[in-house]
């Protein structure tokens, strides 16, 4: 035996070496002790400070299907000048450390992102929703994505061909991005296989059912879906273990075995949730998507009142004039790019255009004109979108995934993705708990029709950080008054 071998056989028999690592996480006090000290490390971890207010480099961690694209399309990308913006985000090939000034990331990836951010100089902010709904959502957006490649022959010729389109036009595809890398390819043999299973079968032995959700000779049904070992995977409890930075795409190498160990012991789920509300507590600003409009307003009025003024103020000290490279606005060129709800856009991909987005806008932008801009470009983002699902589901007609069909979902199947997603229906009561308290504090400060109005005056945001510094100083004004006159009134007794 030579040494190295011989060392490793004397590490297996001392035990040091797990023989197999995957039996190892079915021992719950092995289990135990590795989420607990994984909680504490993360605990530790947490900075200590003022959250209300925008550090420089804004990280919006963006939960699959929870509408954060249209936060990214019809606020970021109006706010910052793409030379701010931190290359790749989406991308395959992650955050790249190359442009260490940039002060905005949009990514998919989890909060064990924080680990290549500096810490203490980042706001973090997310969207939630409710988990059954978005696993619905995962559902038909993996359906809807993988039902463009049935115009191929088969399943060969759609590959090849989603290969070649994405390395010809560097753009990068929904095929690149997590989780949407693993659940469309799945979903695209899938459809595949039932499609050709159907050919073979006839037209006269298609049975036909009216419930989208169930119809197996077009797609794999819901129920199916969500029993899936893949679906554990990357789907259920994502939210929760996104912002606990243990997801299938964590950056961490010891946050797979954490995961692994708190799906096979639930009771360990609790130490992933205190963690989870914990950043969620440290947020910048949490939003909600079933409350969107009012999401929408509080994050212009919560981080895009401060971008602004962030932006301002560095205008006038730095030269931000630097590379634009990028363009403002999703493009649907290709059959399956830049159309996951994250849209996505190589820098390099993108020839130089001149920036209608970026340091003109800032200039005399407000968070007025910002929730102008934001309902326009909203509205012809959903039309967009609409007319592309309507067109990729037309290949596997009668799925079509009407608004009707959800409340005649079964209840057996509901209660299904309750109980594959507890951790997440923890996380969003809580959530909700933290956007009331945001709510509450705003329209304190604000009553409602003012919203709006104080922000859009020119300089809204001095007097946004000038209210409290105002009723202070007051406070502190009559403080001393009372002290002096107290004060000249027992010397008067005294003299
Ligand atoms: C798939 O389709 C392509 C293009 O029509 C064809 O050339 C190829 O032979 C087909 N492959 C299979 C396995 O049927
Ligand atoms: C993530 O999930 C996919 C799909 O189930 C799987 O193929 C992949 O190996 C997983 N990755 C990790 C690191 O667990
Ligand atoms: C930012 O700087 C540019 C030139 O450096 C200037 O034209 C522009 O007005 C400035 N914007 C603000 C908001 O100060
Ligand atoms: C910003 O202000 C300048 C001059 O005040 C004006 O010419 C320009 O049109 C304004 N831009 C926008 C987007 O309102
Ligand atoms: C399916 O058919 C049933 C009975 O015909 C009907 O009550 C129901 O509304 C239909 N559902 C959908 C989604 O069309």
């Amino acid at each position: 035996m030579d040494p190295p071998l011989r060392f490793l056989v004397l590490l297996l028999l001392i035990g040091l070496v797990p023989p197999d690592a995957s039996s190892i996480t079915e021992d719950f006090g092995y289990c135990d002790r590795v989420v607990r000290k994984w909680a504490d490390y993360s605990f530790d971890q947490e900075v200590r400070e003022d959250k209300h207010t925008l550090r420089d480099l804004l990280f919006f961690l963006h939960v699959p299907r929870t509408g954060g694209r249209t936060y990214f399309y019809c606020f970021l990308k109006k706010l910052y000048p793409s030379s701010l913006e931190c290359p790749r985000s989406y991308d395959k090939l992650r955050f790249d450390p190359r442009k260490p000034k940039c002060r905005l990331l949009v990514t998919h990836d989890d909060y064990s992102m924080m680990s290549k951010l500096p810490r203490e100089r980042t706001s973090v902010v997310t969207i939630l929703r409710d988990p059954v709904d978005r696993v619905f959502s995962t559902y038909e957006f993996s359906v809807e994505v993988a039902a463009r490649f049935l115009v191929h022959p088969n399943l060969t010729s759609a590959t090849q061909m989603a290969g070649r389109l994405r390395s010809t036009t560097k753009a990068v595809s929904t095929l690149d991005i997590w989780p949407w890398k693993y659940l469309v390819p799945w979903m695209r043999e899938d459809l595949f296989a039932r499609r050709d299973a159907r050919y073979h079968r006839g037209p006269i032995n298609i049975r036909s059912s009216n419930d989208s959700y169930n119809m197996e000779d077009f797609a794999m049904p819901l129920l199916e879906y969500i029993n899936h070992p893949v679906s554990e995977d990357i789907i259920h409890n994502g939210a929760t273990f996104q912002v606990a930075g243990l997801t299938n795409n964590s950056y961490l190498t010891e946050s797979h075995e954490v995961r692994h160990c708190v799906q096979k012991h639930k009771s360990l789920g609790k130490h992933v949730l205190r963690v989870a509300k914990k950043r969620l507590d440290d947020m910048l600003y949490v939003g909600l998507t079933e409350e969107h409009r009012e999401s929408a307003t509080m994050f212009a009025n919560v981080v895009g009142a401060q971008v602004i003024s962030q932006l301002r103020a560095q205008n006038s000290t730095m030269d931000i004039v630097a590379d634009h490279t990028d363009q403002g606005s999703p493009s649907n060129s290709e059959l399956d790019n830049n159309d996951h709800q994250s849209g996505t856009l190589d820098t390099k991909a993108k020839k130089s255009a001149p920036i209608e987005n970026g340091e003109a806008t800032e200039a005399n932008m407000t968070v007025g004109k910002l929730m102008g801009a934001y309902e326009a470009c909203i509205s012809s983002l959903r039309k967009d979108q609409a007319r592309r699902r309507t067109s990729s589901l037309k290949r596997i007609s009668p799925v079509n995934f009407p608004r009707e069909a959800r409340p005649q979902v079964p209840e057996v199947v509901l209660q299904r993705i309750r109980s594959h997603n507890e951790l997440d229906l923890e996380l969003y009561e809580y959530a909700r708990d933290i956007y009331a308290t945001q709510h509450k504090t705003i329209m304190k400060k604000f009553p409602k029709e003012s919203w709006e109005n104080i922000f859009s005056s020119r300089n809204d945001f001095t007097f946004w950080k000038a209210f409290p510094l105002t009723i202070t100083v007051i406070f502190v004004l009559i403080f001393c008054l009372l002290f002096v006159n107290a004060r000249r009134r027992t010397l008067k007794v005294k003299t």
